[in-house]
């Protein structure tokens, strides 16, 4: 029986409601193979939390944090705080912090799960978005100057490294290599003439290594259009923290939902904690009424514990999972249901 030693970060909005329900799903899972159990502590960061002490997590946050297994968060933001000040507060120091240079993001029409898409069935699409995660478009560099006046000017400076391109992207060829071979580069390098041909050219100099891995170089802007046209041709994509973070969106829109869709912020070296959140934000507009789809948040849990080396505790999670949307009675209003996030949760624990 392994322990581990969890840090729950339910954040604001609907974090705070979907994180319970994952967390008892979690703990069910491991009740029941008896191969784990968690040991959670629970950390009340977020935007309720800057409100009282000017600061979006606790003092030495990242030191505290580092002696977890891993992190389950649940989503940050909210009206009440500017979103600049609480992502970069909060999920972004930790992502940077801990080298979380791995943003992986699974994209599954789930059995009884409407596409927006017309003529797509359960399983037509799935493929994982490999979403570089520390630097890039979000690297947090940049400035504004002469304030207020009408000369004022803002910069954001891209920050492409050699290193951190090269690592993201070798994960992802392990990736595809590991899957169905196909990999493409997201990139935009026609017009991005400086990062995006470096991009462009580590991404040829890694593929040298994996042959077996069928590439193509997709500009975003078709590349967009490609996740509404042909999904189904999508294996492992591969793109900047800002593709990868609007693709992911997307991604979970034609799959049928943002509440459906996971994500791992991974250190693939396991130097610091990985961290599990879904795609979804707070979802201020349905916060408090007790619907938001607690499917993605389950899901993370379940990447949780195959990273953790559980891998048969997440099978079960994600077959209960499919098993219960296939049945189709008690799925969320963001999926056409009358359910809530809490009976969806319990359906789940009681087909585990
Ligand atoms: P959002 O993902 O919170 O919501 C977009 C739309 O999807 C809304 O209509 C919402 O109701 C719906 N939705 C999201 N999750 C759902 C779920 N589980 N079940 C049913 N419906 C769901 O994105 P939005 O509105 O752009 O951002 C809201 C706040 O969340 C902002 O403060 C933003 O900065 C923050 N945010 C935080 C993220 C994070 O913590 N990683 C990611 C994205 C946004
Ligand atoms: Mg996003």
């Amino acid at each position: 029986m392994h322990h581990y030693h969890i840090a729950v970060i339910p954040g604001d909005g609907i974090g705070q409601e979907v994180t319970p329900e994952g967390l008892r799903v979690l703990e069910l899972a491991g009740e029941l193979t008896t191969a784990y159990r968690l040991d959670c502590d629970y950390f009340p960061w977020g935007c309720e939390y800057y409100l009282k002490t000017g600061r979006m997590m606790g003092e030495e946050a990242l030191k505290t944090l580092q002696s977890y297994d891993a992190i389950y968060f649940g989503a940050v933001g909210f009206p009440s705080v500017p979103d600049h000040v609480s992502l970069r507060g909060l999920r972004l120091p930790i992502c940077q912090g801990f080298e979380q240079y791995v943003c992986l993001r699974p994209s599954l029409l789930l059995p009884g799960i409407k596409s927006p898409l017309t003529g797509r069935k359960a399983g037509d699409i799935d493929f994982v978005v490999v979403r570089e995660n520390t630097e890039g478009e979000y690297a947090g560099s940049g400035g504004r100057a002469h304030r207020g006046l009408p000369i004022e000017v803002a910069t954001e400076t891209s920050v492409f490294t050699r290193a951190g391109v090269e690592r993201v992207i070798r994960y992802a060829y392990k990736l595809a290599a590991s899957r169905r071979k196909g990999l493409v580069n997201a990139t935009k390098s026609n017009a991005q003439q400086y990062a995006m041909t470096l991009w462009d050219e580590v991404f040829d100099a890694v593929g040298q290594k994996f042959p077996e891995v069928r590439t193509e170089r997709v500009l975003i802007d078709a590349l967009a259009a490609r996740f509404v046209l042909r999904p189904d041709s999508l294996d492992v994509v591969v793109g900047s923290n800002l593709f990868g973070d609007i693709l992911t969106d997307l991604g979970a829109a034609v799959c049928g939902s943002m509440g459906l869709a996971p994500s791992g912020n991974i250190n693939p070296e396991r130097d610091y904690p990985s961290m599990f959140e879904p795609v979804h934000g707070s979802a201020p507009d349905i916060f408090g009424k007790g619907i938001a789809d607690p499917i993605a948040m389950i899901w993370c849990g379940a990447m949780m514990l195959d990273f953790l080396g559980q891998k048969p505790a997440a099978e079960l999670i994600l077959a209960a999972i499919k098993a219960v949307t296939a049945a189709g009675r008690t799925l969320t209003p963001d999926l056409g249901g009358t359910g809530n996030t809490m009976s969806f949760a319990k359906a789940i624990a009681s087909r585990i």
